[in-house]
């Protein structure tokens, strides 16, 4: 006899994909690595940094140099870290800080957030900032790469192996290591946010769950969508606040995976010229904050209703219990309620699962997109 057993069926973990398995890793990603990284006291310990605890004190600016998702990374995190910190977050492509000329000094901290830790523009990047006197600090899921090598400490993130080439687990361990990050700086430099350090780890300790519910009841809805959708051309995304880079995120995922025309932006740029863009029938999927921030609540079911009225399909990710987007929505993606900074770890999902599920409907490879590669190690 023989064992009739494909290999790479095992190897995907009983997924048809890559892409599949991973989306459905994220809540173990993201518990991983937050693992260990918190004292019985509720306090962080990332002593595994190596950085001075007195250069952290003195930094009176922070740098991220990334490309793509972990771009988007990035710009969740600036939101997140100025909240807490107070310290100005730049979030710059890596392949244009090189040749703008930054301004840098050795009160700059450079944060280079990279998966594979391999990606030419980024390493050049830190190479430059590390020049100009900037400590650097890498956020990387790849032990050993060469950005985790020349930078001056490493804060990994654990999201395993990511094999399918459009990034998924790894943006959200991305996400989570830029908030630990930022609570740290938050607990260490003594900010008026301090003692909400420990609520904000307890909200993050809860993610994993969240997020396997998002897969769990949300998923098979989404998919049927992408399917519905796929013929559709040209899709928009709109996110405020961190819903911003959200947006960004799922239209890259459209692009890379179903090869369409999509575009994120954020929600108030709408009326500065994107909105000439909307039409009848025009897919346009919209992250809306908590109703628990009334006035960036409100300002977002506003641009539903402003697309509504120009006949988009409006596709709403909105907390559950917000029945303030029903009247506009033509379809609601439900995520459990969760503090505005945190929601980028739940909105993301249902924008992976949908991407996958439309390239799938078209036949396309999700793990092996055309003209990609899983990392870019030239400039
Ligand atoms: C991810 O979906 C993209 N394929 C790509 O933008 C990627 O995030 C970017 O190339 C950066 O890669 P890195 O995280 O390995 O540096």
């Amino acid at each position: 006899w023989e064992v009739s057993w494909d290999a790479s069926a095992a190897v995907k973990g009983g997924y048809d994909t890559f892409m599949d398995k991973e989306i459905h890793e994220q809540p173990t990603a993201v518990a991983d690595t937050l693992l260990g990284r918190v004292d019985e006291r509720g306090e962080l310990r990332l002593d595994e940094m190596r950085i001075d605890p007195s250069v952290l004190r003195s930094v009176d600016k922070i740098i991220v140099i990334a490309c793509g998702t972990a771009a988007y990374a990035g710009h969740v995190a600036k939101y997140a870290i100025e909240h807490w910190c107070r310290v100005p977050v730049e979030v710059e492509l890596a392949h244009e800080f090189r040749y703008r000329d930054p301004v840098v000094s050795e009160k700059t901290l450079t944060v280079a957030v990279s998966q594979s830790g391999e990606t030419m523009d980024t390493i050049q990047a830190v190479r430059h900032a590390r020049e100009q006197g900037s400590k650097v600090l890498a956020i990387v899921n790849t032990y050993g790469s060469t950005i985790a090598r020349e930078a001056d400490a490493v804060l990994y993130t654990h999201a395993g192996p990511e094999v399918a080439v459009a990034s998924t687990k790894a943006f959200l361990a991305q996400i989570t290591a830029c908030y630990l990050l930022g609570l740290y700086l938050a607990q260490l430099r003594g900010t008026k946010w301090i003692d909400e350090v420990a609520d904000y780890l307890d909200t993050l300790a809860q993610m994993p769950a969240s997020i396997q519910r998002i897969l769990d009841e949300q998923a098979p809805a989404v998919k049927a969508l992408g399917e519905e959708l796929s013929s559709h051309g040209s899709f928009l995304f709109l996110g405020r606040h961190v819903g911003f880079p959200v947006a960004l995120e799922g239209a890259l995922k459209l692009k890379e995976l179903a090869y369409v025309h999509a575009e994120g932006f954020a929600a108030g740029e709408l009326k500065h010229g994107p909105i000439a863009l909307v039409e009848d029938g025009l897919p346009v999927f919209v992250i809306v904050p908590t109703p628990r921030r009334p006035m960036l609540h409100g300002k977002v079911i506003s641009n539903i209703q402003e697309i509504r009225a120009r006949g988009a399909r409006t596709i709403v990710i909105a907390e559950e219990g917000d029945s303030a987007v029903e009247p506009f929505a033509d379809h609601i993606i439900r995520v459990p309620a969760t503090p505005t900074l945190m929601m980028p770890l739940l909105t993301v999902v249902p924008l992976q699962i949908f991407a996958a599920a439309l390239a799938t409907a078209k036949g396309l490879d999700v793990d092996q997109p055309r003209n990609l590669a899983k990392s870019v190690t030239v400039e």
